[in-house]
């Protein structure tokens, strides 16, 4: 029997790696290498949810498929929730991790309260019902990068009760404890 389809609404290969690997081989899933030009879908809402669900309508508007897009971001207690949404746009329009980690441990200078945590949603929209699952990872922000794995914040983001950055932990160790793979879980559940 064919796999469902499904479209992931993103640019950024190492999500569309991470979501693959914890989607697992149930599903057949497209993404922005299947298209000739995919537009990048502007963020211009102020919420999470917001964002997810204005690229999760453009995408299946575009493809017709049954599509899912994620928009994550990273909420720094002492910073009232900063950067969160703007987490890729930070420091700067390009959306560079290492500027982004570099204004970021500026900001906390001196800041002993580095709680923080990664929020992820994801939402979901067929052409008739539009849903949005969460899923949240709680950590601290260390004081200098770490590690090589992962991608954006990783290297400075220790998860709860661990004394390694989410950089130095495997794709697997991550997808079984992250924001994403906790939003992908729940969105599984209501796919199954
Ligand atoms: P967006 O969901 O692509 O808008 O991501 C927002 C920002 O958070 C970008 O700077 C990403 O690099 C970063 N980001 C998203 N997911 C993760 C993650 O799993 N770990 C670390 N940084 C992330």
């Amino acid at each position: 029997m064919e796999k469902p389809r499904l479209f992931f609404g993103t640019g950024n290969a190492k999500k569309l790696k991470e979501i693959s690997e914890i989607l697992g081989d149930r599903y057949a899933i497209s993404s922005f290498r299947d298209l000739e030009n995919p537009p990048e879908v502007e963020e211009t809402e102020p919420t999470l949810e917001g964002n997810a669900i204005l690229k999760a309508k453009a995408y299946y508007a575009l493809t017709g498929l049954p599509t899912f897009a994620d928009d994550t971001g990273l909420e720094v207690d002492a910073l009232g929730g900063r950067p969160g949404v703007y987490s890729a746009r930070y420091a700067g329009p390009a959306g560079d991790a290492v500027a982004n980690m570099t204004k970021l441990l500026g900001e906390l200078e001196g800041v002993e309260d580095r709680s923080a945590r990664f929020r992820t949603v994801i939402a979901f929209y067929d052409g008739q019902a539009l849903k949005t699952y969460a899923g949240e990872l709680r950590g601290s922000i260390g004081y200098t990068p770490r590690g090589t794995k992962g991608f954006g914040y990783d290297p400075i983001f220790f998860p709860e009760g661990s004394e390694r950055t989410l950089a130095e932990y495997s794709a697997d160790e991550k997808n079984a404890i992250s924001h994403r793979g906790r939003a992908t879980r729940n969105f599984i559940e209501h796919l199954t």
